[in-house]
């Protein structure tokens, strides 16, 4: 688990490979066993692979989501607000999980975040993939993760780069 931690990379670039079935299912498992607040599990999950589809969700925001047309597995992860408060956490976990087992698979994965996010001036990103994957209004939608076979090489971060100055020994230092 700490050499995947370290070596995963968002990738951006994927080889025109689909994701086998048995690797999919394996990453929605890992995905709804996430650790959930009271175990409500909130999230629900749009698993999409219709290429149609995927490019239209590239267009989900302004900028920063057009690398999507080439993933070959997009997972829409979202949750029913009205079950619980931790509905961001809950997400955001099930999020992490699916990039930690796409990249044990020897997948490549990158987050796109569609909440508080827009798609044009008038429309936000997270109405704009709710049409067109008729999620229904009750479900709040946090990210798009894009998936596939990595056609892009990145080194693992280096281990001085990491931000130590933002760990903190027991209490704040004092002023
Ligand atoms: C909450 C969150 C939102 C992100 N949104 C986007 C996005 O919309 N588009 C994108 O290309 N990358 C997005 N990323 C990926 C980050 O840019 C990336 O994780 C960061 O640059 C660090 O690089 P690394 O993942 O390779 O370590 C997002 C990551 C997180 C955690």
């Amino acid at each position: 688990m700490l050499d995947i931690m370290a070596n995963r990379r968002s990738i951006r670039k994927y080889q025109e490979i689909a994701v086998e079935q048995e690797k999919v299912d394996a990453i929605i498992k890992a995905a709804l066993l996430a650790p959930s607040g009271n175990a409500i599990y909130p999230t629900r999950f749009f698993v999409v692979n219709d290429k149609e589809l995927i490019v239209e969700l590239a267009k989900a925001r302004e900028v920063g989501s057009s690398f999507l047309k080439n993933a070959p597995l997009c997972i829409v992860v979202s949750a029913d607000p009205q079950t619980t408060d931790a509905w961001i956490e809950d997400s955001s976990i099930a999020a992490t999980y699916i990039q930690l087992s796409a990249q044990a698979l020897g997948l490549g994965s990158c987050w796109v975040q569609v909440r508080n996010r827009k798609h044009s001036k008038e429309i936000t990103s997270e109405d704009y993939v709710r049409k067109i994957l008729n999620i229904p209004e009750c479900l709040k939608l946090a990210c798009i993760i894009g998936i596939g076979y990595p056609d892009e090489q990145k080194e693992p971060h280096a281990d001085e780069r990491l931000r130590r100055d933002h760990v903190y020994a027991n209490r704040a230092e004092q002023e």
